[in-house]
């Protein structure tokens, strides 16, 4: 084998390695610059050798050409739906039948094992591997045939491209869904650029898996929960239970809050359970699906028209309404846009009374000609703010009396004439001291991926503005435990609590800073680019329009937009005094490829004495270096402790240099 094939595949198996570690432990132990660079690397190889592309390699997620049109497929194996069930009688209900079932076939009173999943809200999809390459993937469509959406499939992070040890064929189930959070984010970057917003995540996952070109898959964030297995050649399952395993083995992801019971009291007391956790799950689920594991049972249990005998979907309320849109308001946003918002008439949903809505933008709203007085359906799920999603089907039939609302030509907090700018979609309130823009800056500055300030929300910050305590961000960092002790509604300890909050907020990360900060152009991801490109406020606040704009990300609009941002006088007293006040203005560690341990790439193995393995890992990232998970000819040092294994042997065949907790600290120049 070539030395470019050798360090293909090796490349290949650390990539594989990092994204299982990243998509599925949760546990990354490198960063996104070294997984880019690890990627970058194995593009180049492929490049110069295309004969070395492999099917599976990672490098083929992205970039595949865009379809025309979406094929029809025809399943392996038809794809079934399920029968609800949405209280415990008729949950008992549903036992009752397959007991009788079976007795009809001589067994009498069968004793059932269940399996209890969560019923992700996304759409059902079927992937079929061929010898362990991932050959085709298909939405559910009438369950007979579907539509084939491979090219977008594979830009799922979790979907594995290849499989070990497999058979010949395997057809694996599972639903796509967007997480809430993805879905909200996804939805207000819609709604800024002018496009329209989705209903739901369900939509916002279909409508992504459906489009041709995979690029625009790519850029929105979908995920995978695998549930089940279709049709399949050179292996059998004896039951649920053992499938889900095997699939959690091979690298799909598998709900690890999925559990085998053994009556039907605990699986009733699961429902119950999920339905009330239902609110604090990332992802929006609508029931739980409850399956006999026995797969002998599953065979004489059968399937009835479209739904198997032997699993049954225990339904949850749904997490829309119907309600009456009272009145359409304005709030004021950090940089001064209007959004407006629905005043509704009370109504509960998912065990929340819902009052208002967001309505995203101008645009939206007139496209779904939102009026006072229609009926509305609305949206809350998990922690998404509540959306009006359309008005009902009827509402259009209201008889003249109502008209559609425009922006405001006042600002509805400090009365300052309305501007808008040309290529926004928001109305603008421009006095720079509007109390109701101070409000949302300094929300923002606290919230959780900015200063992330525990205790310290909006209504707080209101209740602070209002008292006179704080104008802005850095009076925070003045103030004292008396001073909110003293406020209505709080407590000594809660005081000291938030003071301590503000403390720790002073080591975010100089990335979380510049995006705190509310720089109009500057979110998170840009605030990062910045940070690693220019490494200090100070070169930041030097650099040029050109300088700025080469950030990845940013361009000449936004350059231009952050640039005069960054040269307003009030915008430069605030940075001063927070850097006076002890926040972090300066990127951590050596910028990619620089330091003194550039290059070098790391294991660890063992455990170590005095530091955590993430600790040491830490370190080494610091000083420049790159720590991956397996040893080979290209690991430089294996840095092992207590109970060393395997790695050390490998190690020591190869001959990479081993060392222990003292000799890395004194590489690190800490010894
Ligand atoms: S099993 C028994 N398991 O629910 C075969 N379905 O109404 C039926 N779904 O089309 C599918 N989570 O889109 C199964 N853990 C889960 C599921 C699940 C969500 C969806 C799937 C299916 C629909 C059935």
């Amino acid at each position: 084998m070539s030395a470019a094939a050798k360090r293909a595949e090796q490349l290949r198996a650390e990539l594989r390695e990092h994204n299982e570690r990243y998509y599925l432990q949760d546990d990354p132990s490198i960063g996104d610059d070294q997984y880019d660079a690890l990627l970058d690397e194995l593009r180049e190889i492929e490049r110069q050798h295309p004969e070395l592309v492999t099917a599976d390699s990672p490098t083929q997620r992205i970039g595949a050409e865009p379809v025309s049109a979406l094929e029809k497929v025809t399943h392996p194996q038809a794809m079934f739906s399920l029968a609800n069930a949405r209280s415990a009688e008729e949950f008992d209900g549903w036992v009752l039948r397959m007991r009788n079932h079976l007795a009809r076939e001589g067994i009498e009173n069968a004793a059932f094992q269940y399996v209890c999943e969560p019923k992700v809200d996304g759409l059902a999809i079927s992937i079929v591997y061929r010898n362990g390459l991932l050959e085709r993937g298909a939405t559910r469509g009438n369950g007979e045939v579907g539509e084939d959406v491979t090219h977008n499939l594979r830009t799922i992070g979790t979907v594995p491209l290849s499989i070990d040890d497999a058979p010949a064929m395997i057809e694996v189930r599972g639903e796509v869904y967007m997480s809430l959070e993805d879905f909200q984010k996804l939805n207000e970057r819609r709604a800024s650029d002018g496009k329209p917003t989705f209903m739901n995540p369900r939509n916002a996952a279909a409508g992504t898996l459906r489009q041709l070109d995979p690029r625009l898959a790519a850029e929105r964030p979908l995920s995978l929960w695998a549930y089940g297995v279709g049709a399949c050649e050179g292996v059998s399952f004896s039951s649920q239970w053992e499938t889900l395993e095997w699939l959690r083995q091979r690298g799909f992801p598998v709900n690890s809050e999925i559990e085998l019971l053994g009556s039907e009291q605990e699986a009733i007391d699961r429902c119950l359970e999920w339905q009330q956790r239902r609110g604090s799950i990332s992802f929006e689920i609508d029931g739980v699906v409850i399956k006999v594991d026995d797969a002998e049972q599953q065979r004489r249990l059968g399937v009835v028209g479209r739904d198997p005998r032997w699993a049954v979907a225990w339904k949850f309320p749904p997490t829309t309404k119907l309600t009456q849109l009272k009145a359409i308001e304005w709030s004021v946003g950090k940089f001064g846009d209007l959004h407006p918002f629905a005043v509704l008439e009370p109504v509960e949903v998912g065990g929340v009374v819902v009052q208002y809505a967001t309505l995203h933008n101008e645009e939206d709203m007139s496209r779904k000609d939102l009026r006072p007085g229609d009926e509305v359906i609305i949206l809350r799920a998990g922690d998404v703010i509540p959306q009006v999603v359309s008005p009902a089907p009827h509402a259009a039939e209201r008889k003249g009396r109502s008209r559609p609302v425009g922006a405001p030509k006042k600002c509805p907090v400090c009365s300052a004439a309305t501007v808008k700018p040309e290529n926004s979609v928001f109305t603008k309130c421009p006095n720079r001291d509007c109390e109701g823009r101070r409000e949302a800056l300094l929300t923002h500055f606290v919230s959780r991926g900015a200063m992330d300030v525990d205790g310290l929300g909006e209504k707080l910050v209101v209740m602070l503005l209002q008292k006179g305590l704080i104008e802005n961000a850095a009076d925070l960092y003045s103030l004292t435990v008396t001073q909110l002790a003293a406020l209505e509604g709080m407590g000594e300890l809660s005081a000291q609590g938030i003071i301590a909050s503000l403390e720790a907020s002073k080591q975010r990360p100089f990335a979380s800073v510049l995006f705190a900060l509310g720089i109009e152009g500057v979110g998170e991801v840009t605030g990062r680019s910045l940070a690693q490109r220019l490494r200090t406020i100070d070169a930041l606040l030097a650099a040029d329009v050109d300088e700025i704009s080469q950030t990845p990300g940013v361009g000449p609009i936004v350059g231009e937009l952050i640039t005069a941002q960054l040269a307003d006088a009030q915008m430069r007293r605030l940075v001063g005094r927070l850097r006076a006040a002890g926040l972090q203005f300066e990127q951590d560690g050596p910028p990619p490829g620089e330091g003194p341990l550039a290059d070098k790439s790391f294991v660890l193995t063992g455990t170590l004495p005095t530091l955590t393995r993430e600790q040491a890992s830490e370190k080494i990232l610091a000083a420049g270096g790159r720590v991956t998970s397996s040893v080979s000819k290209k690991t430089d040092y294996l840095v092992a402790g207590e109970a060393a294994g395997s790695k050390l042997e490998k190690a020591e065949r190869l001959a990479v240099a081993v060392l222990d907790e003292t000799a890395l600290l004194a590489l690190l120049g800490e010894g």
